[in-house]
């Protein structure tokens, strides 16, 4: 891992405007009437390695990350954001699970109702733990995007540019629930990308949740499972599926 060098991103209400071109900004965010639902990496999202260090670079450049599409804004937050997890409404009605058998995807067909976030004390499955876990890593380098639409919030991801050299990691990718299927996630996702892109990296690491949106939309992304995945985060989340993605 590289020597990072830590600076400082504007503040979650501060647009970005366009200086770099991101190679897929010709990307159109839907914003259609489809609704369905969805959301972990299951009930916490995707988990940091274990003695992860706080080192990760800011990629907190002057540069920018575009607009996506006129109605999808992508932001960089402060590490502070994190607590936009409150706003998230992770519910979902999960009808595929999937786990790894043999090197292989494997689905099943499921009826599962996943409850959103406790907003209630600090035990699994609130959002007070998650954010707890995540501050650390927000606060150490990673960088935190939300998606918004005007002054909606949307959606939040965090990305560390580099887990390994040339490999960064996707911790967290979450999109409210009355708002996906709008290409929002997409839109997370290439701003993410090209951060990872801007540190040198080709590939992405994430640990997903086995839902059946979750793994449609990275296998949409070209990923393949991990082999091997990364240890710490496999341990972290045995049951998530573990993909390398392209964004070289
Ligand atoms: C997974 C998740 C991030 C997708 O967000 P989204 O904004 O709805 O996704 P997008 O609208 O950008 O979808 C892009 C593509 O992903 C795939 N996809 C998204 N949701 C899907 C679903 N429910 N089933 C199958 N494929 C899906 C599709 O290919 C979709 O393209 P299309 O709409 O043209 O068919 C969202 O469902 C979510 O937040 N879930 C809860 C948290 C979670 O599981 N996060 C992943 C943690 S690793």
């Amino acid at each position: 891992m590289r020597t990072l060098n830590m600076a400082r991103g504007p503040s979650s209400d501060e647009p970005m405007t366009a200086t770099d071109s991101l190679s897929a900004a010709s990307t159109t965010a839907r914003m259609s009437s489809r609704r369905r639902s969805r959301p972990h990496c299951v009930q916490t999202g995707c988990r940091a390695p274990s003695g992860s260090s706080p080192r990760w670079l800011w990629a907190l450049r002057t540069h920018t990350i575009p607009t996506v599409s006129e109605l999808i804004d992508i932001r960089y937050l402060a590490p502070s954001d994190i607590e936009l997890l409150n706003k998230i409404d992770r519910s979902e009605v999960i009808d595929t699970l999937y786990s790894v058998q043999d090197h292989e995807l494997v689905a099943r067909t499921v009826d599962v109702d996943v409850p959103d976030w406790s907003r209630e004390g600090d035990g699994e499955h609130s959002v007070r733990q998650l954010v707890e876990h995540w501050r650390p890593i927000a606060e150490g380098g990673a960088t935190l995007l939300g998606a918004y639409s005007g002054d909606e919030f949307l959606g939040l991801a965090l990305v560390v540019d580099q887990l390994e050299p040339g490999m960064a990691w996707l911790g967290l990718l979450h999109v409210s629930r009355p708002h996906r299927r709008r290409g929002v996630a997409l839109a997370l996702w290439t701003a993410a990308a090209e951060i990872g892109r801007s540190a040198g990296s080709t590939s992405m690491y994430v640990s997903a949740t086995p839902s059946g949106s979750a793994v449609g939309f990275y296998l949409g992304r070209g990923c393949v499972l991990a082999d091997p995945p990364n240890p710490d985060l496999l341990a972290d989340e045995p049951e998530d599926i573990h993909f390398v993605c392209p964004i070289g």
